[in-house]
């Protein structure tokens, strides 16, 4: 196993926890455990922890790559289906909770997907948007489909796709003559890192040292329509709703049913748009294509990303015919845009969801997994609320709980925590009932770890 820590970079030998015997090896993992903390509030570097199980790596470095990432001391050689494999071998494996944050629906190394960009590698990658591309014209018309959407604009990431969005938003208020359009976005919400979304975003450790921010957004409370109701009556230059069905870096927040459905009656009322952000909820992973359609809702503006291309980078926003023809040829564009590459990829993820029933399987494992999570925590003073739809599960703790992920780590689970206390998993479409019953297990287990140690100490961080 490859790690990192600021400049220092290590890699486990085989002298970890499993090499030391009985009652010792527990005392070790405390031990162990004890160091990564206090290393991690007082140090950038663990003291004595490499001199146990790590290793000096010759051939990793990461002092040439900016550090925007709090890596976890792990790297990545191969991956098959719920799996990834170290540099170790196939027995260092650890199952994928994570999907690579969403993106890897079908897991790692799909067949479908690994012939079909084989293939297309060899024919062709990339042409640029100055000519004709029939897979682009292709997967638009498959998402319009899928979607009841009109037209696509594709782009390489989940920012851009909002940055599409919104800028559509602006063309359409000053189609109708509005010039200092505002746009209404969400507290806890997270749409991205660009300039414009990282301001949209309801995060201001998204945005803190990036001031001046774009100018043009009133953010209300998630699932609160009244709220809603009151910023649209009182800024008759709001033109567009931007709000994600469910929000996921925000903490899994599943508003109340029926959310968007009014959201959408009061759009129509004041001549707004609605725009949805399905980044991270598309593409299958509730349980439908898009996790609007769990309601009887249309929105006039759909973005999508992560899950689209299975790992090969695509983004895309789609829009209701009228609206999609307020672009014209010039008023936007990328360069790597819906290449051939990114197209093929993106058609043989949806079309291995269709055949392979993935969809039904993420409700019926999601289902599954909440129901065991929820009976295995019931009882624990320090869970708060176990929730989730299809493969978005949140589990919410009282306190601030990012060590579970380490623990995890250790027990070759990848999870992450969001919003500060609440356990993310996001595993592959593909996932199947042994892989459930891996992650809902261990996680219970680590929890229940983390609740030991964290007994009789105050929160002091929070509350
Ligand atoms: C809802 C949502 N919108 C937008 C983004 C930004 O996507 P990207 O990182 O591909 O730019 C994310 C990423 O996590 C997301 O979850």
């Amino acid at each position: 196993m490859h790690g990192c820590r600021g400049t220092w970079v290590f890699h486990l030998t085989n002298k970890g926890p499993k090499a030391v015997p009985g009652l010792s090896r527990v005392l070790f993992s405390v031990a162990v455990q004890a160091e990564i903390q206090y290393s991690q509030v007082r140090f950038r570097q663990p003291r004595w922890l490499p001199f146990l199980f790590f290793e000096r790596s010759k051939n990793m470095d990461n002092r040439h790559v900016m550090p925007t990432y709090a890596r976890k001391p792990v790297s990545f050689e191969q991956g098959e289906g719920v799996w990834l494999f170290s540099g170790k071998g196939k027995n260092d494996r650890y199952l994928d909770a994570l999907s690579g944050l969403a993106v890897c629906g079908l897991g790692h190394s799909h067949p479908a997907v690994v012939s079909a960009v084989s293939e297309q590698c060899a024919r062709l990658v990339h042409t640029s948007n100055l000519y004709g591309i029939a897979l682009q014209e292709k997967l638009a018309a498959r998402l319009c489909q899928l979607s009841a959407m009109d037209a696509a604009f594709f782009c390489n990431s989940g920012a851009e796709a909002n940055e599409a969005a919104i800028k559509l938003a602006r063309l359409y208020a000053h189609h109708k003559k509005e010039s200092a359009p505002a746009v209404i976005v969400t507290e806890n919400s997270f749409h991205g890192r660009t300039l414009a979304t990282l301001t949209a975003t309801g995060n201001q450790a998204v945005q803190a040292g990036y001031e001046p921010l774009v100018p043009g957004f009133i953010r209300v409370p998630y699932d609160d329509v009244g709220a809603v109701q009151a910023a649209l009556g009182e800024n008759p230059q709001v033109v567009a709703i931007l709000v994600e069905p469910i929000q996921c870096e925000g903490g899994i927040n599943i508003p109340r049913p029926g959310y968007l459905a009014e959201l959408s009656r009061l759009c129509e009322r004041h001549a707004a748009l609605l725009i949805l952000d399905e980044v991270q909820t598309g593409n299958g992973r509730t349980g439908k294509w898009f996790c609007f359609q769990h309601e009887e809702v249309q929105p006039d503006i759909m973005v999508t990303a992560k899950g689209l291309g299975n790992g090969v980078p695509i983004g895309v926003c789609l829009a209701k015919r009228t609206l999609a023809e307020l672009f014209t040829p010039g008023s936007h564009g990328s360069t790597f845009g819906g290449n051939p590459l990114a197209c093929r990829a993106a058609l043989a993820t949806l079309e291995t969801i269709e055949t392979q029933g993935l969809r039904a399987n993420a409700a019926r494992l999601g289902e599954y997994m909440v129901a065991g999570l929820q009976e295995k925590l019931s009882g624990l003073d320090c869970i708060r609320e176990v929730r989730g739809k299809g493969l978005i599960i949140g589990i919410e703790l009282t306190r601030p709980c990012g060590q579970i992920v380490d623990l995890c780590l250790e027990n070759r689970l990848l999870v992450n925590v969001t919003a500060d206390r609440v356990i993310r998993l996001l595993p592959p479409l593909i996932l199947e009932k042994p892989h459930a019953d891996i992650i809902v297990d261990t996680v219970v287990r680590c929890i229940h770890t983390f609740a030991e140690s964290i007994s009789g100490k105050p929160d002091t961080r929070h509350e």
